[in-house]
């Protein structure tokens, strides 16, 4: 089973899949959590290029390519074997980042880069995925304060420097896609508790577990 959390900046995403994990674990299931940019060896090297204040001047078609590059290694060192292995899979972003943020942020087009997801992902897509729904003012400054607390401004923070304007076109953007595949994307209100949330997420969760034998 191959879950992944969306959502824009400060809305709670690792917060929840630590939850979730949890609480799967209690159901004695195998997990595996992970994220992107940056959950193989060689997308960690594709991280710090992409989220670097210092590379301000990466053009959008560039940034594009390298999280299509992160994904493709991801997807086949990490994701699909542990998926082999029989186990849970709880990502931090996937392919509903790029549409969200270089297609409705940055202004390339969504379709094209749903055909350019499919080539990166072959034919590896969630599940579930969960989108957790905030306001872009109320999760942009969460972020900010987080990145500060955590000195990560300067390594971290090329996105969190982004207008608020460019944050809701990505939260807008999430939305517009969520409708385009309702099965898939369900969307979680964030504005609550986290555990409010994290039950929220299980109601989700749960039943589509129950339909899979307990492989793990
Ligand atoms: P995060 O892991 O701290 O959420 O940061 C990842 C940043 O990268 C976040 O601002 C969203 C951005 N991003 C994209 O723009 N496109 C993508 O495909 C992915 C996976 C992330």
């Amino acid at each position: 089973m191959f879950i992944t959390f969306e959502g824009i900046e400060g809305t709670g995403k690792s917060t929840q899949i630590e939850l979730l994990k949890a609480h799967l674990e209690t159901q004695g299931r195998r997990v595996l959590v992970t994220l992107e940019p940056g959950g193989s060896r060689i997308g960690a090297e594709l991280r710090r290029v992409l989220l670097s204040l210092e590379n301000r001047d990466l053009c959008a078609r560039a940034e594009l390519f390298l999280y299509l590059a992160d994904r493709a290694q991801h997807v086949a060192q990490v994701v699909r074997p542990a998926l082999e292995a029989g186990q849970v899979v709880l990502c931090d972003r996937f392919v509903d980042s790029t549409v969200a943020y270089q297609a409705y942020g940055r202004g390339l087009d969504a379709d094209m880069l749903h055909g350019l997801n499919s080539l990166a992902v072959d034919g590896l897509w969630p599940d579930l995925t969960i989108l957790l729904d905030l306001e872009a003012e109320v999760g942009l400054t969460r972020a900010v304060a987080r990145n500060q607390a955590e000195g990560k401004t300067v390594a971290e923070g090329r996105f969190e420097a982004e207008s608020l304007a460019f944050h809701d076109r990505v939260r807008q953007g999430y939305k517009a896609w969520a409708a385009r595949f309702p099965q898939r994307i369900r969307s979680v209100d964030a504005s609550g508790t986290p555990e409010g949330i994290a039950a929220a997420v299980r109601r989700l969760v749960d039943p589509l577990l129950a339909e899979t034998r307990l492989n793990a």
